[in-house]
């Protein structure tokens, strides 16, 4: 009898052992997740060339689009499910991921992406650099 309340103590403790490392496990990965997150959400600014190719040209996230003295930022995160855009190569923007396409607009030409893309607030700063915070 008294092997029997042993055994089932036994059972309890590593079932609470088991319980807690899974609830220690489950608290670091969220917190990694959490500062992941926050590591995503810090802004940070961009400095683009003062001197922009005629066009649509690629910067570090953001998508420039100059014709004269008219100058566009867009931001080259695809508005479907966020991957980095690049030149289609006919004047379009492409997804890589999933195939969406936007003009140099900004507008959806082509899904699944249904929104357009984001347009920057962007100003110039004393060298007549375009610099945009993303
Ligand atoms: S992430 Fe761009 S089309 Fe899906």
């Amino acid at each position: 009898m008294a092997i029997q309340k042993n055994t089932s103590v036994s059972r309890r403790r590593f079932v609470g052992v088991v319980l807690a490392a899974a609830g220690a496990l489950f608290l670091l990965l969220t917190g990694r997740i959490v500062r992941r997150g926050r590591v995503l959400r810090r802004r940070r600014t961009v400095v683009l060339p003062a001197s922009l190719p005629e066009g649509i040209s690629f910067h570090d996230g953001v998508i420039a689009v100059r014709h004269g003295e008219r100058l566009t930022l867009l931001a080259a995160r695809c508005t479907h499910l966020g991957c980095t855009l690049e030149a289609a190569g006919d004047g379009t923007i492409r997804c890589p991921c999933h195939g969406s396409r936007f003009d140099e607009r900004g507008r959806v030409l082509q899904g699944p992406a249904t929104q357009p893309l984001e347009r920057l607030s962007w100003h110039r700063d004393r060298q007549g650099r375009p610099v945009v915070n993303l």
